[in-house]
């Protein structure tokens, strides 16, 4: 029960993915989610998105991407002339962690037990979609994606190579996470920055034609 409906074996296709992490208990985050929110797109997708972990819009929708940091990254994956349709869109946590401040519902950052129970989720979605490029949006994703810390400054800009451990061989893009660009203070920096993360979607895009 601990994988959803799975003892020992692996989800065989997506839709068991869909379907098993909703009854997940590898950690506790599930307590306070409405869902788990799976990846979304095409099997067999040339790209894979990773985000950190559902938002409150995401966490109601059962969708990746749809609430504000999701507008940038729609508009973003435009600029760069990249389908998102695609794509497949995913996040390295499945349930929205967060703590009640009022009446709303404020994000908290996953720990690091968290992103490796969940691990096991984001794995089996690599294994049954096997893209050619895997774009890690924030520290959170690169962390999960490749298993160590992975800064994003020094890192972002260039196609990287994951090892196949039996996800096949994919390049590596890392970028910021959308939220990021959103919480920039200053105007410079933040268009900036938005340039510099369209042209890594832009790279992505074409590493994975
Ligand atoms: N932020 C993320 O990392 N993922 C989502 O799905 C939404 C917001």
């Amino acid at each position: 029960a601990r994988d959803g409906a799975f003892n020992g074996d692996l989800p065989t296709s997506l839709d068991e993915v869909t379907a098993a992490v909703q009854v997940c208990r590898r950690c506790d985050l599930w307590r306070d989610a409405t869902q788990a929110v799976p990846g979304q797109g095409a099997a067999h997708a040339p790209l894979m998105f990773v985000g950190e972990q559902p938002g409150d819009q995401e966490d109601l929708a059962g969708l990746p991407f749809v609430g504000p940091a999701g507008q940038v990254f729609d508009q973003a994956l435009k600029e760069a002339g990249v389908p998102r349709d695609r794509a497949f869109v995913t996040n390295a946590v499945k349930h929205f962690k967060h703590e009640p401040r009022g009446k709303r519902r404020i994000h908290k950052t996953p720990d690091r037990g968290e992103v490796q129970a969940c691990r096991w989720w984001l794995d089996a979605e690599r294994r049954l979609v096997r893209p050619r490029v895997i774009v890690a949006l924030g520290a959170t994703a690169a962390l999960a994606v490749t298993g160590k810390a992975t800064p994003i400054a020094a890192n972002r800009g260039k196609a990287l190579q994951l090892p196949d451990q039996g996800n096949g061989q994919a390049r590596l893009v890392v970028t910021y996470h959308p939220s990021f660009l959103l919480r920039l203070p200053d105007a410079d920096a933040r268009e900036r920055a938005r340039a510099e993360f369209v042209d890594d979607l832009r790279l992505a895009g074409e590493l994975a034609k």
